[in-house]
């Protein structure tokens, strides 16, 4: 079976190689978009492009493993492992310019994942985490900030598409906003966790993620020692990730477990 420090080097060989070719191909990408699930949920042909080209790798590397992708669903395997792709984190951002998108990898290995990558190429930025050997921003050995009280809280928080979904973050957005330092929205769900690990920001929460989301960057939050995990005790998971160190999580967590309704707002 496999050593998850090879499944880790594999999976940021792959990212690299996924986000230099999107580097090299969103110039001539305009125009090029599909809606998805709503008008604000899209899809570039350079989505399904970077999809291809890591799917195409992993199996190169691996034929036998389980792959489950953002663009392509589940593909079905042999092994214990299971890869996690998100081809484009960030989508509008990578649409619109902006830095802010990322090619995230995550490789399971019995349903629980061991490694993960998180390529941010616009800004020259590789995330990676070894379950058990820490959180990693290229070199440098990232911890998460600790003993930051709540009201002095930077959070960072995303939107799903889904309308209604918005109109209920919206109105949980106005019950935080009062009670933390500010609140970021950046774009990305993969970046935001790895930003709690670099102690960009303190905390993060949303409603309504995937697991290519969050598979990779929640390695990566928890190795820097963060605590990453949804409403009332239950694991993190699509309902609703919760992100920060111990102590600041509870805080946060008091915070939006009232406000939040358990019911999907869709
Ligand atoms: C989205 C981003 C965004 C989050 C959304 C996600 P995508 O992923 O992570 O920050 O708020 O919930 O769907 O569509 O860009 O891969």
């Amino acid at each position: 079976t496999a050593d998850p420090t090879e499944l880790g080097r594999l999976a940021e060989e792959i990212a690299r190689e996924a986000g230099d070719m999107l580097v090299a191909k969103r110039p001539t990408m305009s125009g090029a978009v599909a809606t998805k699930s709503s008008p604000t949920d899209v899809v570039t042909v350079l989505d399904t492009a970077s999809e291809r080209l890591i799917r195409d790798r992993i199996l190169e590397a691996r034929p036998e493993d389980r792959i489950l992708g953002e663009e392509g669903g589940e593909a079905p395997g042999e092994t214990d492992v299971r890869w996690i792709v998100d081809p484009i984190d960030g989508t509008v951002n990578f649409l619109y310019g902006l830095p802010d998108w990322a090619v995230s990898i995550a490789v399971e290995v019995e349903g629980t994942v061991v490694a993960g990558a998180v390529n941010v190429p616009a800004r020259g930025e590789m995330f990676t985490a070894v379950r058990g050997h820490g959180a990693w921003l290229g070199g440098e050995r990232l911890r998460c900030a600790t003993g930051v009280p709540l009201a002095q809280a930077l959070v960072a928080t995303g939107f799903g598409y889904g309308v209604a979904r918005r109109a209920v973050q919206g109105r949980v957005v106005a019950e935080v906003l009062p009670r933390v330092r500010d609140i970021r929205r950046g774009g990305s769900c993969a970046i935001d966790l790895c930003s709690v690990a670099a102690r960009r920001v303190d905390g993060y929460y949303e409603r309504g993620i995937n697991p290519w989301d969050y598979a990779a960057a929640g390695l990566v939050a928890t190795e820097s020692g963060a605590t990453l995990a949804g409403l009332r005790g239950r694991p993190v998971s699509p309902d609703f990730a919760i992100c920060a160190a111990p102590g600041l999580f509870e805080e946060l967590h008091d915070l939006l477990a009232p406000l939040d309704p358990d019911r999907d707002a869709d």
